[in-house]
């Protein structure tokens, strides 16, 4: 089989890329270090060599190419590798070709299966699915859905004819103890394409049960993590506006494309890869995220960020409405609301700063080691050298650290700094109660404190601590504890306790402040804003619409200046 593919799918694939998407790498002079995947490693022990194109295991002493990893791996034959690799690579081979074709016919015929038994009576439950989440006749046919029909053997009886063998391939039957089975059962199924519309892949959404969403493996046809939901219909439109917006799932790609957003492409729910940034960087230069809130700031979201800006493309991040994914947003708000939030976005290394300062406690050092540590996992993706001073930078303000301390900690080799995880510890809200009893919150800002603010179970503390103040002076914890029912005693002694470390006691006051009301009251004026342009919006009054929509980004602008200040 050794041909003239195999030397350029060789000299083409990148074995950093490759081992990088099942291991964890980090740079090491000029080669790469990670955990062996072929046996428990503590030290990391394989060695992968982007130079020499080959990865050696010191401890187990495996080692090869990157054809022979991927083998390895995923328990591939060399064909099997070699067609994955080379459909990754766009790279046709010969032998292949034919096959691929046939496969492409079979992938249609069970895309029509699916489409007919969604018009079938037994298709009911499965339209008003469909018909109940917006979407109508001509978006089946648009983004060919389908229903894949209870029972075991439906797509197996109807395509049977065609070869078992072929289906297997595709992964839409299954082998079980008395033969094959349909994979996908009783679910409302979408059409993963390529960028030529043609199918490659199923995916199907349970009615009832679990899992929520069954995807095809991998395929002679389908890489997971190297396709991009919805790009075929998504090319001219982001050509002609010059960029892509990308979401997670099947349902927010059609909700945004038929919103009118139609550069929308979905990563599929798993965290962005190399190889899904390169196939963007072909139509554009420039990508807007649009994750949910939660999902955009977690760590496998930033790193696909990060992996992002490494192709090159200049990211942009939407901030959805807490609780709200795209399609959500565009079904219960309508897509004007959708629109807005595409209209203000935050840059890259803005939204990944905020991201690391709202899930690090950054009044305290062993929060802002593990921002730290958390930064310097993604610096080794952070290829562009304007972009690594520009995120030391805000590191370093947002740290109180210098930047180059900072950059040589990222950069380096040394220990990361590893603080412990612990769910209880301390917050920002703590933090501000136990200044409070220390007496050091200043006056402007007890002045309007509202007791809403705090969780129920401090609120005793509180009021009996203003009800005192009120009264002449602020009580010492001493005093309080005397004048507290004994179960809100403990509560008191806890926070009057606690240890809070800090280097510089006013500064570490003032973020206490910042952190626990002043940030989430921001946050509470941009929601309500929100909320009032989506029903001024829907009444039809653009020019208060901009009014609000002017105000929000200088709420956004506001809050963005309180992270960052120290
Ligand atoms: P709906 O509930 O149908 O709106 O789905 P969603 O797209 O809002 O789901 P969610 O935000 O939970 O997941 C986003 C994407 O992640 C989905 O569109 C899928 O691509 C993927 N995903 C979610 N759950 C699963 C799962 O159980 N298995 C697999 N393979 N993928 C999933
Ligand atoms: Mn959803």
């Amino acid at each position: 089989m050794p041909g003239p593919e195999v030397e350029e799918i060789k000299s083409r694939i990148d074995i950093v890329e490759l081992v990088g998407r099942y291991v964890t790498l980090k740079p090491a002079g000029s080669h790469f270090k990670g955990r062996c995947p072929f046996h428990p490693d503590d030290t990391p022990s394989l060695h992968v060599s982007p130079e020499k194109g080959l990865w050696h295991c010191f401890g187990c002493h495996a080692g090869g190419d990157a054809i022979g990893f991927l083998m390895k791996i995923e328990k591939l034959s060399f064909p099997e590798a070699l067609s994955r690799l080379a459909a990754e690579l766009g790279i046709e081979l010969r032998r292949e070709g034919e096959g691929r074709a046939r496969l492409l016919q079979v992938n249609a015929e069970a895309g029509r299966f699916f489409a007919h038994e969604l018009r079938r009576p037994s298709g009911k439950k499965a339209r008003d699915y469909l018909l109940g989440r917006g979407l109508p006749e001509d978006a089946w046919d648009r983004y060919r859905l389908g229903y894949a029909p209870e029972g075991w053997d439906g797509l197996l009886r109807a395509l049977g004819r065609l070869g078992v063998e072929a289906l297997r391939e595709l992964g839409l039957v299954v082998p079980g103890e008395r033969g094959y089975y349909d994979r996908f059962r009783d679910r409302v199924m979408f059409t993963i394409a390529d960028d030529q519309g043609r199918p490659i892949a199923f995916a199907g959404r349970s009615l009832a049960g679990d899992p929520k969403y069954l995807n095809v493996p991998n395929t002679p046809l389908f890489t997971k993590g190297t396709v991009l939901y919805g790009l075929d219909l998504a090319r001219d439109a982001i050509r002609a506006s010059g960029r892509a917006v990308l979401v997670e799932g099947y349902t927010d790609v059609i909700s945004f494309q038929r919103a009118g957003i139609g550069e929308t492409v979905g990563s599929m729910g798993t965290a962005l890869t190399e190889a899904q940034a390169r196939l963007l960087a072909r139509y554009t230069d420039r990508v807007v995220i649009a994750y949910d809130r939660d999902a955009a700031g977690e760590a496998s979201a930033l790193r696909g960020l990060a992996i992002l800006r490494g192709a090159g493309l200049r990211v942009d991040v939407a901030l959805l409405p807490p609780d709200e994914d795209p399609d959500s947003l565009v079904r219960s708000h309508g897509p004007g609301a959708a629109r807005e939030v595409l209209s203000s976005t935050l840059p890259f290394h803005q939204f990944f700063v905020e991201a690391l300062a709202s899930r690090h406690d950054l009044s305290t050092v062993e929060g802002k080691e593990r921002a730290l540590a958390e930064a310097k996992g993604f610096w080794p993706e952070i290829r562009s050298l304007p972009l690594q001073h520009e995120l030391a930078r805000e590191l370093a303000s947002l740290l109180d650290l210098r930047e180059e301390e900072v950059r040589s900690y990222l950069r380096g080799e040394g220990r990361p700094v590893l603080a412990r995880e612990d769910r209880s510890r301390p917050g920002p809200e703590e933090h501000f109660l136990h200044f409070l009893l220390e007496g050091k919150i200043p006056e402007g800002v007890l002045e309007d404190l509202d007791l809403r603010e705090f969780k129920p179970e401090y609120r005793p503390v509180v009021a009996k601590w203003v009800e005192l103040w009120h009264g002449g002076r602020k009580p010492t914890a001493e005093e309080l504890a005397g004048a507290l029912p004994p179960e809100d005693v403990s509560t008191l002694t806890r926070l009057a306790l606690l240890d809070v470390s800090f280097s510089d006691e006013a500064q570490a006051v003032e973020d206490a402040v910042r952190r626990f009301l002043y940030l989430p009251r921001l946050e509470r004026q941009i929601a309500e804003r929100q909320a009032r342009v989506r029903a001024v919006e829907a009444g039809g009054d653009p020019a208060e619409a901009a009014r609000l929509q002017a105000e929000i980004r200088a709420l956004c602008q506001e809050r963005l200046r309180l992270l960052r200040k120290r």
